[in-house]
Order: C-alpha cells, then sequence, then structure tokens
C-alpha cells in the first residue's frame, strides 16, 4: 500500500467536568487527509484545502506530528500529505487534533502498523503543542481510540477508553467567532479551591459511571464544570441563553467544546438533539451571529479509511 484515504473526526474535549482529561469523538463532522508514502526522505504538505493554514512542514501540526513518528520509525524514505479541512481551526471541536491524528494514524497503516494506538497519541501531542503550546492529549486521544477516553495521567501517559451509549448523540453549535485555545489557556486561573476540586472530580467520576453503565440521567447529573466554564463562558456570545434553551429542548447537559467558541450539548436519541439543535441556532439567529450546527452520533470508531 502506497497511499491511503482518511476520515479524520472532530472531537469534543473536556465534556464538562474533564479539563484536559476527558474527549470524545464525532461521526458526522471531520476533515479527509490523503497521505502518500514515498522514497524521497521527510514530509511534505503538498495541498491545504479549506483553511489558511501554513504549508511548511515545521509550521503544520500534521507535519510536526508526522516528523516525531518518522524520525521514531526508522524509516528511510517519507510522506506527503493532502489536508482537506471541512473542520474550522480555532473553532473548538478539535482541528488541530484531527490533522496531527491523521497524517500519524494513516503514516503508521502505510509503514504496517509499527506503533501501537497509545504511541500515535503521543506523537500527535506534538501537534497539539504547536497548536496550542500545551501538548494535551483529549482531543488527540479520542480520535485515535474512537469514543470517549479519558486521559487519567500525562506523565506516564495513561489513556484510557470509556464505554459509548448507543443512544446517546451530540449537538454542536460553532459561532462564527474564533477563539485561539492559546488565548482561552491564559485567562484560567492556575489554582483552584478544596471545595471546587471535591464538586469537580465527584462529577468526573459520575460522568464516567455513567457512561458505563448507560444510565442517562447520571450522565446529565454529571456534566457540570465548576473550574474552566464560569471562566471561559464570557467569551461567548449567548453561551447562558444557549444552555438554558438546549436543556429546556431536553439535552442531558451543555457545556464548552474544547476550548470554545463551539458549545455542546448531549441528549438521548437523535430526535431530541435535533430539537436542541433547533433550539441552539435560534439563539444566535436572535442575536444575529452565523453558525454552523451539527448532530451526530458518537464515532466509536475513530479515524477510519475511506475507499
Ligand atoms: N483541554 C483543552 C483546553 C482542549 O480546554 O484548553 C483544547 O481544545
Amino acid at each position: 500500500m502506497k497511499s491511503i484515504r482518511v476520515f479524520c473526526p472532530a472531537t469534543i474535549a473536556n465534556i464538562s467536568c474533564g479539563f484536559d482529561v476527558l474527549g470524545v469523538a464525532l461521526d458526522t463532522v471531520g476533515d479527509e487527509m490523503v497521505i502518500h508514502k514515498v522514497a524521497k526522505k521527510g514530509i511534505r504538505i503538498t495541498k491545504l484545502v479549506g483553511q489558511d493554514l501554513p504549508l511548511e512542514t515545521e509550521k503544520n501540526v500534521a507535519g510536526v506530528a508526522g516528523m516525531a513518528l518518522l524520525e521514531a520509525s526508522g524509516y528511510e524514505g517519507g510522506f506527503e500529505i493532502e489536508i482537506f479541512k471541512n473542520i474550522k481551526a480555532g473553532s473548538g471541536i478539535g482541528s488541530s487534533a484531527a490533522s496531527s491524528t491523521g497524517a500519524v494514524w494513516a503514516m503508521n497503516q502505510l509503514l504496517d502498523e509499527p506503533f501501537p494506538t497509545s504511541k500515535l497519541v503521543e506523537f500527535a501531542m506534538e501537534g497539539e503543542q504547536l497548536a496550542s503550546g500545551v501538548a494535551h492529549a483529549d482531543n488527540v486521544a479520542p480520535a485515535l481510540f474512537g469514543g470517549f477516553t479519558l486521559v487519567r495521567s500525562y506523565n506516564p501517559l495513561d489513556i484510557i477508553p470509556i464505554n459509548s451509549p448507543s443512544e446517546l448523540y451530540a449537538t454542536i453549535i460553532h459561532p462564527q467567532i474564533e477563539v485561539k485555545t492559546s488565548d482561552s489557556r491564559k485567562i484560567l486561573k492556575t489554582n483552584i479551591s478544596l471545595k471546587d476540586g471535591i464538586k469537580q472530580w465527584g462529577n468526573v467520576g459520575g460522568l464516567i459511571a455513567g457512561l458505563f453503565t448507560e444510565d442517562y440521567d447520571l450522565i446529565g447529573r454529571s456534566l457540570v464544570d465548576h473550574i474552566v466554564e464560569p471562566i471561559r463562558s464570557i467569551l461567548i456570545p449567548g453561551f447562558n441563553e444557549v444552555k438554558t434553551k438546549s436543556m429546556e429542548a431536553g439535552a442531558l447537559g451543555c457545556g464548552i467544546s474544547g476550548s470554545g467558541p463551539s458549545i455542546f450539548a448531549f441528549s438521548k436519541g437523535e430526535s431530541i438533539a435535533q430539537e436542541v439543535a433547533l433550539a441552539m441556532s435560534r439563539v444566535y439567529q436572535n442575536i444575529q451571529i452565523d453558525y454552523d450546527v451539527h448532530v451526530s452520533k458518537i464515532n466509536t470508531q475513530g479515524i477510519k479509511i475511506l475507499n
């Protein structure tokens, strides 16, 4: 095999209570990439469609993540990368993670899988380091493993795949403003109170238990963020209104997707998720901000080969 075309899913990181440790992959939103294995050494981005992003290998997240894999692999040749972006940069649904994971996953396939998925997470984190200044894994892990993932530990890296309840649907609305992850990290406090910590880890445990037991009410009760959302939500016009209207439409819970400005809600069943999409859309129609809205089942496969 010399070339491979892959679907690279969008992802929701944090999932309210799990800042930097929880994430989930989506089914209906994602990029496509074509990776060619070539004799010429190094990595070249030969095509980038859909977004205005750098083509230079060392400035592109796919290039940087790919170089990390290439150097570790000992392969003497190289790769050419074509990127077809559907996920907007700075939207909060894992645009950089889709590119860096797509590159390393496809290269690993073309080299006959020398690396386990956990190692691919490490390579892809180099791309996140370039994009946001911090090598977080909460977008790249679900893109690579599929479904929900928990980063139990960063040092050493320990990724735990989590069950995805079959009737769980995500609604994601992206108001057309850009929030850079690096900026939305700078405004966070570096210390939290013990009181907030207790509430937060209670919800993380509750969410994980709810996902494994497919207890939708418990999932909903646990989708609360006492630490990051109160600070970051001020960067997102209409956030509180979107949340209120989503809950009134029947969502289990609603919060900021990654570092925003996208907002996600989880619902039991597709029809409620569609109602939530309408309710969210009306808020941005009323305040005259353009938006994209998506309804998606949970993607349990992660990156996949397209024919
Ligand atoms: N956990 C990261 C953050 C995700 O919230 O900054 C960025 O997409």
